[in-house]
């Protein structure tokens, strides 16, 4: 992964921070790469380090450095007060550690996935951990959700999916599946309702529910009349 690769994976349609994207090292050694992830409902842009510490914690991990180009520099300042994470000059050097790689193993059991996964939720406010598998064209993509200081600047396991499978180059997604062991009839929330929308909207959602059931939707169904507006393209 260079630099140069992670900005053309940037989703900009809307502003003019079309190479936005961030690098962030764990404390485990390994690097975490973002971009900027903008949705047509402005304030559910994801912005690369915001992501990028997510999909970090998410992976079990703390963060320690990071590098960023990001022309907009949304919240820079507040992540790195937060975690106390150092600000680098240069790009980190790939050789002291290596890239996180978003994409599950091979899956033969996709419930058994989602259950294994659910250890690694970040969930200190809620104790009601969620996970994900996104279907992508480069691979299965998973994602939990994590929950930081600031409720609002928390990310649900199906934004983590997205976040990771966009910032790994994925751009076409034909399913996702999703699980919440303490929850009833599990279904995405209305903000992740617009971005899945977004970006699957003729793609299938399976929900995997708290008595065992499943049942399957188009994204699109989830959220009729969804926000949009030509306008907005830039
Ligand atoms: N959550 C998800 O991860 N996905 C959803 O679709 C609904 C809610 C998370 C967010 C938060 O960490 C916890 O569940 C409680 O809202």
């Amino acid at each position: 992964m260079n630099i140069n690769q992670l900005k053309t994976y940037c989703y900009s349609p809307y502003s003019s921070y079309k190479e936005d994207c961030c690098l962030l090292v764990g404390v485990s050694g390994t690097i975490y790469p973002g971009v900027r992830v903008e949705n047509i409902s402005f304030p559910l842009t994801i912005t690369p380090l915001h992501g990028a510490i997510c999909s970090c914690l998410a992976n079990n991990d703390q963060p320690a450095a990071y590098f960023s180009n990001a022309a907009s520099g949304e919240l820079e300042s507040y992540w790195e007060n937060q975690y106390k994470i150092e600000r680098l000059a240069d790009v980190p050097d790939p050789a002291a550690g290596s890239f996180f790689s978003p994409f599950a193993e091979e899956i033969t059991d996709p419930v058994k996935t989602l259950k294994d996964l659910i250890p690694l939720a970040v969930t200190s406010h809620s104790d009601f951990p969620v996970s994900a598998l996104l279907y992508s064209e480069k691979g299965i993509v998973t994602g939990v959700n994590v929950e930081v200081t600031s409720w609002s600047l928390g990310l649900c396991a199906e934004r983590v999916a997205i976040f990771r499978a966009i910032s790994a180059g994925a751009r076409n997604f034909k399913k996702m599946a999703i699980y919440a062991p303490n929850g009833d009839f599990n279904s995405p929330c209305g903000a992740c309702r617009q971005v899945l929308v977004e970006w699957m909207p003729s793609a299938q959602m399976e929900l995997h529910h708290g008595d065992h059931s499943w049942s399957t939707h188009e994204t699109v169904h989830l959220l009729p009349f969804a926000f949009s507006s030509s306008k907005l393209d830039k």
